[in-house]
């Protein structure tokens, strides 16, 4: 394996552990009755593994096997549910950080395909960054007050599945 493959197969493996996390959060706020949090959780769950999907198949197309390195096992309790997005933000934040790092390390290798890969990615997880900071600043102005919380419940439940 290059160097690269070894950091492409890594966040391959990594996009896994982001829907595990996410599926994880999904039970988190379902238990305290946010249905709607929780089908967000669940879409984004989805779109982790569209993510992976997504590496698998630049990995095969580059002669990369993909291997399987294990996950490990997501925190179960993540506070209120502002705390619950503030991490997810954070968690986002390290996989555009991992991102950059193949990019760069890419680019320092004279590999011209995985950054033309990645471009798409670097698109994605500005939005994906924007999608959970917004979140968190609404949070943040609903505070505890359960009325704005089941209003924004029912918006966050109308999010499209990943398809
Ligand atoms: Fe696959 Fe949310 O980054």
């Amino acid at each position: 394996m290059t160097k690269i493959h070894e950091m492409l197969n890594e966040q391959f493996n990594f996009e896994i552990e982001s829907a595990y996390l996410y599926k994880a959060m999904e039970t988190y706020v379902d238990q305290k009755g946010m249905k709607g949090f929780a089908h967000f959780f669940n879409v984004q769950a989805q779109e982790e593994m569209f993510h992976a999907q997504k590496f698998y198949d630049f990995m095969m197309s580059i002669d990369a096997s993909p291997k399987y390195t294990g996950i490990p096992e997501p925190q179960a309790e993540f506070g209120n549910f502002k705390d619950t997005f503030a991490a997810a933000l954070e968690h986002e934040k390290e996989v555009t950080r991992r991102i950059k790092e193949i990019y760069k390390a890419a680019v320092a290798e004279e590999d011209l395909d995985t950054p033309e890969f990645l471009h798409w990615f670097l698109d994605e997880q500005r939005e994906e960054e924007e999608t959970f900071r917004d979140i968190v600043e609404r949070l943040e102005r609903i505070g505890e007050n359960w009325g704005g919380l089941y209003i924004f419940d029912g918006q966050l439940a109308q999010r499209p599945a990943q398809g």
